[in-house]
This record gives C-alpha cells, sequence and structure tokens, in this order.
C-alpha cells in the first residue's frame, strides 16, 4: 500500500459529510480518524457519535488514531463502530498486549503508535504482532504542526526492520507530512502517510491528496 489518510480532525466539522465525500471522491485509500482524550494529549476531538457518523458516510475504510489512556476499555466499541484498524500509543500503556488482543479478536487490523520522543526500538517486538505502526511526525495531540526532520532517519529503520524479517507490517507517518516531504517518506519505506492540514487547507483537497500520492 502506497496511500495519503486524510485526517478528518482537520475537516469543517459543520460540514463533515461534505468533506467525507471530498476523501470519497478522491484517490486517497484509507480515512483517518483522530481521537483525543484530554488526558493522554492536552486536546480533545470526538467519540463514538462522529466515529459512527463518519463510518455511515464514508466509502474509505476508516484508520482510527487513538490518543487515550486506557486504549483497552475502548477498543473494542470503536471496532464495532466500524473500523478498519485501530491503533493506539505504546507509551499509553504498561503492556499493549492486552488491548491488541481485543482488536484482534474483533476482527481489525491492529496498530501501535510512538510519540517522536519515544525510542522506535521500542516498536521492534510487536513489529511481527500487528497490522502496522506509526511514527509520529509531531507530537500527537494538534493538527497543524511542523514536520520533525529526525522523523526520516525512523522510517528507513522500521522499514530495514520489516524488510529483513520479511513482515508485511504496514508503516505509517503522521503529522506535517505535505507535498515537499510526502515523496521522501514513501521514497524512505512509509506506506501511509496521515495528512490533514495539508488536504484540507487545500484549495482542492482532491488535486493536494493526488499530488502527495505521485
Ligand atoms: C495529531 C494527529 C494528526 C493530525 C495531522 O495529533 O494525530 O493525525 O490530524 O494533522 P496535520 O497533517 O495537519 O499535521
Ligand atoms: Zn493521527
Amino acid at each position: 500500500m502506497k496511500t495519503i489518510a486524510p485526517s478528518i480532525l482537520s475537516a469543517d466539522f459543520a460540514n463533515l459529510q461534505h468533506d467525507v465525500e471530498l476523501v470519497n471522491n478522491s484517490d486517497a485509500q484509507l480515512l483517518h480518524v483522530d481521537v483525543m482524550d484530554g488526558v493522554f494529549v492536552p486536546n480533545i476531538s470526538f467519540g463514538f457519535p462522529v466515529m459512527e457518523a463518519l463510518h455511515h458516510c464514508s466509502t474509505k475504510p476508516l484508520d482510527v488514531h487513538l490518543m487515550i489512556v486506557h486504549p483497552e476499555k475502548y477498543v473494542q466499541r470503536f471496532c464495532e463502530a466500524g473500523a478498519w484498524s485501530v491503533g493506539f500509543h505504546l507509551e499509553a500503556v504498561d503492556d499493549p498486549r492486552p488491548a491488541l488482543d481485543i482488536i484482534r479478536h474483533c476482527g481489525v487490523r491492529t496498530c501501535l503508535t510512538i510519540n517522536p520522543d519515544i525510542d522506535p526500538k521500542r516498536l521492534l517486538p510487536y513489529l511481527d504482532q500487528v497490522d502496522m505502526v506509526l511514527l509520529m511526525s509531531v507530537f500527537a495531540g494538534f493538527g497543524g504542526q511542523k514536520f520533525i526532520p529526525e522523523t526520516m532517519d525512523k522510517v528507513r529503520f522500521i522499514r530495514r526492520e520489516i524488510e529483513e524479517r520479511h513482515l508485511d507490517t504496514l508503516l505509517e507517518v503522521d503529522g506535517g507530512v505535505n507535498a515537499d516531504n510526502a515523496r521522501y517518506l514513501f521514497a524512505a519505506g512509509a506506506d501511509v502517510l496521515v495528512a490533514g492540514s495539508a488536504v484540507f487547507r487545500a484549495l482542492d483537497p482532491v488535486a493536494a491528496i493526488r499530488q502527495m500520492m505521485q
């Protein structure tokens, strides 16, 4: 997979259906759904009712990124609300396995993610146990932040591990992705690039997605 996953966090919440339809009519293969609890991150986004509404009007699979504490309490409901994948932060839990087991049991793809201050080596024991890993290229919590360039080496590092171990784990990058850095991130080995402001602040979001996927 090589795709852009537009982040609905940057959409117009007064016209959510309109912005979901833009993504439906684009080349993007996923729609990224950012859930924040105001505890793990200093921001609150939305929860199950919005997730269900997105599931109702999106033709693209929903890639759910939980920025919450105690993900094991909520992952099942996100699965049931129509997630294609459910990911949560490794640094938010003592042991990611219980929450991963619940997601897997629901028949949904698993994803583990880390903030920029977490050593990517901490993902290595789980690389063969999840469907996707997500490297944050900004600190989780807000859209519209500047891409942290050190992420590039982390992408290469994780990609090398995936190749050496002959895994099919997907590699996703989230934060500050735009038309300038997208091709370098794909070239470094990313499969999925989340883009919020670069899509929804563009004059032509569909064209912006197409441009980043080239
Ligand atoms: C940040 C979120 C991102 C965010 C990306 O906490 O996880 O998905 O929406 O937005 P941009 O592309 O604007 O950095
Ligand atoms: Zn995200």
